[in-house]
């Protein structure tokens, strides 16, 4: 097994908790198109693009729009949800979270966030999470969705390390298959009935250490 050198982390559902956040701001958008949207829809919405949520959206609703109005539609969310995580606090950070990423910063491991959401850079301002990271990929600098590995590759690209060096963290299945296809390890963050084709799996970082995660990806891959 190659030697971690780096870890790669998921934003929203790894770090910090916005789906709800995103529920509220799709569940406004989508009674003003006259329909509902329940939390289970919802799920159908993690680790999803905008753009691409909005159409889940509208098949729910049995709604059609125009290129525009999508747009325009988008946009309003956004707003919505923004006012939402502007107002997000340290202590929304998930548990076990920061002291993870504290147990790098002492092991010298590389860290980048690899996050669909083009809102990442204001979240991890809110968080104060910044100096944890040494890259940053959002969904600003991607053209291809997960899970296409292109976030990924481009994480690990900038930290310098290769990919077979990296372990990234994913809650969604989008993710965890484009961690695979950039041939890097991964740990799934959740429970074993919603995720597929993690090495590792957690169900968050709560008393977690990087030390156990790389003992147990050996034994996965000495199999
Ligand atoms: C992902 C979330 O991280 O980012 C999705 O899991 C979200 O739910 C996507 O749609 C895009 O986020 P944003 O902030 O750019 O609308
Ligand atoms: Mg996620």
């Amino acid at each position: 097994m190659n030697k971690i050198r780096a870890c790669i982390f998921d934003l929203d559902g790894v770090i910090v908790d916005t789906a709800k956040y995103h529920y509220l701001a799709w569940k406004r958008l989508a009674n003003e198109l006259g329909f509902d949207f329940t939390e289970e829809d919802n799920e159908r919405l993690k680790g999803v693009s905008r753009m691409r949520s909005l159409e889940i959206l509208l098949e729910i609703g049995g709604k059609e729009l125009t290129a525009a109005d999508m747009e325009k539609s988008a946009a309003k969310k956004n707003e919505w949800y923004v006012e939402y995580i502007e107002k997000l606090e340290p202590e929304e950070i998930l548990p076990g979270v920061s002291a993870f990423l504290t147990e790098l910063r002492g092991k010298g491991i590389k860290t980048a966030l690899g996050s669909a959401s083009k809102n990442a850079p204001l979240i991890l301002e809110r968080l104060k999470l910044n100096s944890y990271f040494d890259a940053v990929i959002d969904g600003t600098k991607v053209s291809n969705a997960k899970p296409d590995p292109e976030v990924f590759l481009k994480g690990a690209q900038e930290l310098g390390i290769e990919p077979e060096s990296c372990i990234v963290f994913e809650d969604a299945q989008a993710g965890i298959d484009a961690a695979r296809n950039g041939n890097m390890f991964c740990v799934g963050v959740g429970a074993p009935e919603n995720l597929n084709g993690w090495d590792h799996l957690i169900p968050g970082f709560a008393n977690v250490t990087f030390e156990e995660i790389v003992n147990k990806l050996k034994l996965v891959n000495l199999k």
